[in-house]
């Protein structure tokens, strides 16, 4: 069977990256997740004093540091789902806060840092045969992607989502109206930024998956992916 491109967009929280996951490992496909990009370059922002204090990061600052960023994706020592590293250490907890989230959209509408992501992106998919997850995947990354899905649902549902993900992984400093103001923000700054912004690519197929169970999702990914691998 031929190999295949597949680039998952959409808002955050909507569930592309679990169903991005589940998709890859149906398949035999690598999965790569470009939001962990953008968060582990943050992360690296944060600890070096690149963001200030009106949470802006320094872009100058940034843009010079980033040859000396490596992220890369690697299984930890027991098995399971890779993480993300940054230079050489696993940091796939930190950058999942609601810190990191608040302020990585900033950091990811850098054209310097799309410019360096979106080039490493596209090296993980010269092979094909890769499910990638993110914003612009669609329309920059990946603009010739067989497969091409848009997936939406409600900010309420979105963060309601999100609020339970970081609970259950023990984060009780949390409300659901920060998540909930979190994803909201997020969403405008993706949708409005001047680089590649949030916007679903003419031949994606919408998911609104508000109403979906886990399963019924990964069938619908399923049988698009098999119908665009026959074609
Ligand atoms: O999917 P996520 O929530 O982990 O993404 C984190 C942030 O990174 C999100 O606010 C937007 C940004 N992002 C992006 O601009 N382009 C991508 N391809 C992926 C993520």
């Amino acid at each position: 069977m031929k190999k295949i491109t597949v680039a998952i967009d959409g808002y955050s929280s909507s569930g592309k990256s679990t169903m991005a996951k589940a998709l890859a490992r149906a398949v035999g496909y690598a999965y790569i997740d470009s939001g962990a990009m953008y968060r582990a370059v943050t992360l690296y922002a944060m600890r070096h004093g690149l963001i200030n204090a009106d949470g802006r990061p320094d872009e100058a600052a940034l843009a010079a540091v980033l040859p000396g960023i490596h992220i890369d994706f690697r299984v930890p020592a027991g098995g399971g789902a890779s993480h993300t590293f940054l230079n050489g250490e696993d940091v796939e907890a930190q950058i999942r806060s609601l810190e990191v989230s608040s302020h990585v959209s900033p950091v990811a509408a850098l054209p310097e840092v799309r410019h360096a992501l979106t080039c490493l992106q596209r090296e993980y998919g010269k092979a094909k045969g890769i499910v990638m997850d993110g914003r612009d995947i669609g329309t920059t990354v990946f603009p010739d992607a067989e497969m091409k899905v848009f997936v939406d649902a409600t900010p309420e549902e979105r963060a309601r989502r999100r609020f339970r993900e970081l609970t259950e992984k023990g984060d009780s400093g949390v409300t659901y109206d920060q998540v909930l103001a979190n994803v909201l923000e997020r969403d405008e700054i993706d949708r409005t930024r001047k680089e590649s912004p949030l916007r679903q690519a003419d031949d994606a197929v919408v998911l609104c998956n508000d109403a979906m169970t886990a399963d019924e999702q990964d069938r619908w990914m399923l049988d698009l992916f098999h119908k665009r691998t026959a074609e």
